[in-house]
């Protein structure tokens, strides 16, 4: 490990500190590193670019450590949620914050070329725009197509020899409709379940009552689906967060989709950080099912053309 190294791991300690949101921890770290390694061999100043910003947590935080490697005025920031990116323009106000869909391809090919493109827990939101009324649920092929496409968008905006950065929800691996049963800590915990598989608007949940009343059978499928949301139950974030489905590829098609758009993958890492709140939730009675983990991340690189 470089000298440097050693600084930037003490740096993001201490500035990671206080943000909630611990997942992003990683995506931040994986950018920061990305960043110093292109540095050294790009002359310029790196042109930075995040899709779907929102408060900026992600591109600011990054473009605040690294403004001597990176053009700050150059970067951007493209959200359609004007109020977080009022915040976003507030909190890192060097940063060009765009207002609008970063699905629209024709708004993307205005931004220009970036060596980084940051897609941090948005392409979940891009699947969960896709509810069908008439089906009540998420039209599943037709979400999977806008993501398609958004990677596809994001993919267009990296300069040669650029990075892609992707952090998000994962649909773990193992067979969606096996039937687990759980136990709920108490009789609140319980509730917020019944809470979560009433209010939770991307899929029907279902559950079968047993003879104790702190235990339900479930689907994996529909657990994984309660558990990446068990934090949120009756919190503030809950509103928003019921409407939206944090699983939507497992790591085979995240693999095929970023083949498909000629992405080569350098590192792919499925990870969790709430395996212990999750614990204090709720225990796994059926033998040999752990719990799964929720977050993906991903850097990759165009890949070069082959030679026939
Ligand atoms: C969960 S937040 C993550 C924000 C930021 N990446 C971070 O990690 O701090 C997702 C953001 O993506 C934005 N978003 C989702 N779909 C979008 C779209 N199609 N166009 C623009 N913004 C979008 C939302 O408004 C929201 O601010």
């Amino acid at each position: 490990m470089s000298e440097t190294d050693e600084f930037w791991d003490f740096y993001w300690e201490m500035r990671l500190q206080p943000m909630e949101n611990l997942g992003k921890r990683s995506a931040i770290l994986a950018a920061s590193r990305l960043i110093r390694q292109m540095a050294e061999q790009v002359e310029r100043p790196l042109r930075v670019l995040e899709l779907g910003c929102g408060e900026g947590q992600v591109i600011g935080t990054l473009l605040t450590a690294h403004s001597q490697l990176c053009d700050v005025q150059t970067s951007v920031g493209v959200d359609y949620n004007s109020q977080s990116l009022a915040r976003c323009r507030r909190d890192f106000p060097g940063l060009r914050g765009v207002e609008g869909d970063f699905t629209d391809p024709d708004l993307l090919a205005g931004l220009g070329k970036f060596e980084i493109v940051l897609l941090v827990n948005a392409l979940h939101e891009v699947f969960s725009d896709s509810f069908s009324h008439e089906l009540g649920e998420i039209d599943v092929p037709a979400a999977k197509l806008r993501v398609e496409q958004a990677l596809a968008s994001a993919t267009g905006c990296l300069k040669p020899g650029g990075w892609l950065v992707l952090f998000d929800g994962l649909e773990p691996p193992g067979d969606p409709t096996q039937t687990l049963c759980i136990r709920f800590r108490d009789y609140l915990v319980r509730d917020g379940f019944f809470t979560f598989a009433r209010e939770y608007h991307p899929f029907r949940i279902s559950y079968r009552k047993v003879a104790d009343p702190l235990c339900v059978d479930l689907s994996w499928r529909d657990f994984t689906r309660y558990l990446t949301k068990s934090i949120f139950i009756g919190k503030k974030l809950w509103e928003t967060e019921r409407l939206e489905s944090y699983q939507y590829f497992s790591e085979l098609e995240f693999r095929a989709a970023f083949a498909r758009q000629g992405l080569a993958i350098f590192e792919l890492r499925s990870l969790t950080v709430n395996y212990e709140k999750w614990r204090g939730l709720v225990t796994i009675e059926t033998p040999g099912i752990d719990f799964p983990n929720e977050h993906i991340l991903i850097l990759a690189q165009p890949a070069p053309p082959r030679v026939i």
